[in-house]
């Protein structure tokens, strides 16, 4: 594997999340929990949830129209459109199509592509090779998440953890060693059925699993996620440190997916890494799967925090199993 490749990097990033807010107060009226014990074992107070009648792919245009601006360019000089989304609106038209129509992306193939949590990594490696070989010269990531409409809003050990939200990035060339210095990502399959989402079949195994009579929401168990979560996340982030030919001592930031604060706060133990090195917006926007380290990426470009040249890690798992992280030098 190579990872040779750089002068490839993020030219511009935006992010949407819905305006209803869903507080941890809310959820006690919902389920049996409060707010003391979602606060302590997960860090999340409140997250951002879509009207039940209203698209997801909405959110993921926003983003995209934001990042677009960012980045200087018009939609028609974009060629391809990769959406990430464990929650698409539609099989089909994939989501990608309905963004490349909404946005008048008229030149752009697209595609959906779903690596859940991790899909921002993925969608980095794909869109870093084809900018490399010079085949395209922008491409829009857009992670675009509605998971409140597959959430079983009785099951108190997963309607806490997930809210919804867009972050887009569009990718090209920047100045030579610079932007995506290094991608990993993997995957184990034997591991998937710790997190499903059925949609047009699902086995005797996972309807008894569903207690409310769902069949299609999510079902999660976390304890062995998160044993999985907190191991990976530190193998992850060190295996892109060495592809870049770094250490963490090199990393301004490390920009990790916001699933659980102690998952966080777990896999900065394991890389001696202090808080503040670790950037989280988890306690405003809970868990929003493949977004959710685009949206904190977004967020901590805006604070001013990065400069050009400062170096990041990106770092998420999630269904699947699945697993992916970067090393950017930031370019802009
Ligand atoms: N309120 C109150 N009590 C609760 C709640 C709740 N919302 N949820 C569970 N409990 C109870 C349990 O029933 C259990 O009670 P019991 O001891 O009487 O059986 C007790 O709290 C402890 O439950 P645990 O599951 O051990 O709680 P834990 O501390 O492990 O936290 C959690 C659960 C938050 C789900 C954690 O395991 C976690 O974050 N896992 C990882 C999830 C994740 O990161 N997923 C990412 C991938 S998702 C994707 O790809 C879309």
């Amino acid at each position: 594997m190579s990872n040779s490749i750089s002068g490839v990097g993020i030219l511009g990033i935006g992010s949407c999340l819905p305006e209803k807010v869903l507080t941890n107060y809310d959820l006690e009226k919902m389920v049996d929990t409060s707010d003391e014990w979602i606060t302590k074992r997960t860090g999340i107070s409140e997250r951002r949830i879509l009207d039940d009648d209203t698209p997801t792919y909405g959110l993921g245009v926003t983003a995209a129209r934001k990042a677009l601006e960012d980045a200087g360019l018009t939609a028609e000089q974009i060629d391809l459109i990769i959406v990430t989304t464990e929650v698409p609106d539609y099989l089909t038209p994939s989501t990608a199509c309905i963004i490349q129509r909404e946005i008048g992306a008229v030149n752009a193939a697209a595609f959906d592509m779903n690596a859940a949590c991790s899909g921002f990594a993925y969608a980095l490696t794909i869109s870093r090779q084809f900018i490399e070989t010079g085949f395209y010269k922008h491409i829009l990531i857009v992670c675009c998440e509605g998971l409140s409409k597959v959430t079983d809003w009785k099951d108190r050990n997963t309607c806490i953890l997930f809210g919804d939200g867009a972050g887009a990035a569009v990718i090209g060339k920047v100045e030579k060693d610079y932007g995506i210095l290094s991608t990993y990502i993997g995957a184990d399959g034997n591991l998937g059925h710790n997190i499903t989402v059925p949609c047009c079949f699902i086995s005797d195994t996972d309807r008894e699993k569903r207690l409310n009579g769902t069949e299609r929401t999510l079902w999660m168990d976390g304890a062995e996620v998160f044993k999985f979560a907190v191991k990976i996340m530190e193998e992850a982030s060190l295996k892109a440190l060495e592809l870049a030919g770094m250490t963490l001592d090199d990393i301004k930031m490390i920009v990790p997916h916001q699933a659980n604060i102690r998952i966080v706060d777990g896999a900065a133990k394991r890389l001696k890494v202090p808080s503040e090195k670790i950037y989280t917006n988890l306690q405003k926007y809970g868990n929003i799967s493949s977004a959710s380290i685009v949206v904190a990426l977004d967020e901590l470009i805006k604070s001013g925090a990065v400069r050009k040249g400062d170096n990041l890690v990106l770092v998420g798992f999630g269904g699947g199993l699945t697993w992916g992280s970067a090393v950017l030098k930031w370019n802009k």
